[in-house]
């Protein structure tokens, strides 16, 4: 999609849809430009009892008064950034719905065009691959930004490459997207500053990852751990490192997953997909630090030779895990890229991991928890995510809960008890970092919805992917 800047006045751009961000209290200003027509849709406006509000939309036909075909005001909320990002998604949302191939849109103060590019292709998106009778329509082609400053253009189109390499990764069947096939398309991301290095099951084994090996075996599927090194062309300041969980299906294993549980977990590599899409996405930014990033890619079934419980793992760094269920496959995957993290020496180490569905009953499917000691580390994410318009929460880590995976035979068990159970997994994960800084993202409430969420359409979001290439090009 091209985006372009105009200044021209609302009344003279031929467009398809005419996209103007208002609130209920400026409804007067956002319109009046418009004449006669604007009058007309700010009565329509109040009597429809538009708010405003974020996510808010309403579409009115032009009747030929303006070149713009029809016209759609999204609401600004307070004027927040983040609300002005949902605006630019529901813009890209219904564009797509009615395959609106040139838009223009007027927002107003408080966001760069760059940032309106961005989102507004987040709500454009669309996994339509396997339509052969109904096909989608087809994505907008030009997007004209009225009255904004340009932004940070470059980085806003790194970026939404990057989501879109994420989400068509996770929108991917897991009859196609495997280890082995996650793996080729990582390899793509190969350039004169990336190598890509992938280890196959013999070498996993020979290492001693015994987490990954326990959760693959039961699979016909043989794992892969993905390892991609991005190095700047000058003396790096930092060098960082990503773990992303690249499960391409949960069943469960032997602890089995019931039916409805099961259906969407193809979602379960959805970590391992945005670590991709931020190396994406660096890749044409050229950040100063140099990165790291891991991704376990594996498949947890119930073949004959899947782990059973009370196995005992024997993981990277030497410690023994016990398990306690099978379907707490994600800390046994993620431990031992953490563990080879460490060994390579990062200085700060971030995952990402659709870990557990007990984060979803804490914060619902807008935020990610957050879990990690390090106040300077928790504070960056943060304000990336603020940046990035993407819902991040902390959560609590406390060393109190360790005593719920107190082992009776290895050294650490992989599953608490009833409460806690994202803070259990994410202390669980603690176990096995050793020198960085670390952080732990939870996305197993925003990586994938069921069905089409805020300016989401259905199927994965690509989430973190902004907040994350954020961080690393500001750290
Ligand atoms: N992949 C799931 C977590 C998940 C749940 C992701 C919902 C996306 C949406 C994870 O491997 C899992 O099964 N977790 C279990 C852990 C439990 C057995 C301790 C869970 O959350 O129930
Ligand atoms: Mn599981
Ligand atoms: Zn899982």
């Amino acid at each position: 999609m091209n985006t372009t800047l105009s200044d021209a006045p609302l009344t003279q751009i031929p467009c398809e849809i005419l996209v103007i961000g208002v609130s209920k209290e400026h409804l007067q200003d956002a319109l009046s430009p418009l004449g006669s027509l604007g009058a007309d849709l700010i009565t329509a406006a109040e009597e429809e009892e538009f708010q405003g509000n974020e996510g808010e939309s309403l579409l009115f036909p032009s009747y030929g008064r303006l070149p713009a075909g029809r016209v759609v005001l999204v609401g600004r909320g307070e004027g927040s950034m983040a609300e002005l990002m949902s605006a630019a998604g529901t813009a890209g949302y219904l564009a797509r719905e009615r395959g609106a191939s040139t838009v223009a849109i007027s927002l107003g103060q408080g966001i760069t065009a760059a940032q309106i590019h961005q989102s507004f292709l987040e709500g454009n998106y669309r996994f339509d691959q396997y339509k052969q009778s109904k096909p989608t329509k087809p994505p907008t082609e030009t997007l004209i930004v009225v009255g904004a400053d340009l932004g940070d253009m470059d980085t806003a189109k790194a970026v939404s490459a990057g989501q879109f390499f994420a989400r068509d990764m996770v929108n991917e069947p897991a009859a196609a997207l495997y280890p082995e096939s996650m793996a080729t398309l990582a390899q793509g991301l190969a350039s004169d500053q990336i190598t890509v290095d992938i280890w196959d099951e013999e070498r996993i084994r020979a290492a001693g990852m015994g987490g990954i090996i326990g959760v693959g075996q039961g699979s016909a599927r043989p794992p892969r751990l993905i390892h991609c090194h991005y190095r700047p062309k000058t003396p790096a300041k930092k060098t960082l490192g990503l773990v992303g969980k690249g499960v391409t299906f949960d069943a469960g294993g032997l602890s089995i997953k019931p039916s409805s549980g099961m259906l969407t977990m193809r979602c379960d590599m959805g970590g391992g997909a945005t670590v991709l899409g931020v190396m994406r996405a660096i890749r044409d930014i050229q950040p100063d630090v140099e990165v790291h990033a891991f991704v376990g890619a594996v498949e947890n079934m119930t073949g004959g030779n899947a782990m059973k419980l009370g196995d005992i793992l024997s993981m990277y760094n030497g410690k023994r895990v016990e398990v306690h269920n099978t379907d707490a496959e994600g800390r046994l995957v993620m431990a031992d890229c953490l563990a080879l993290a460490s060994e390579i020496g990062v200085d700060q180490v971030v995952d990402v991991a659709t870990l557990t569905g007990a984060c979803v009953v804490a914060l619902g499917e807008d935020y990610a928890g957050l879990f990690t000691e390090a106040n300077d580390l928790a504070g960056a994410i943060l304000d990336s995510a603020d940046h990035a318009g993407e819902g991040v929460w902390r959560m609590p880590l406390h060393q109190r809960y360790k005593k719920k995976l107190k082992a009776e035979w290895g050294d650490i068990k992989n599953l608490g008890d009833r409460w806690g159970g994202a803070i259990t997994a994410a202390l669980f994960l603690s176990e096995f970092v050793d020198g960085p800084e670390w952080a732990h993202l939870d996305i197993a409430g925003p990586a994938f919805h069921e069905s089409k969420h805020r300016h989401y359409a259905s199927g994965a979001t690509g989430t973190l992917v902004a907040t994350l290439t954020h961080w690393i090009a500001n750290s």
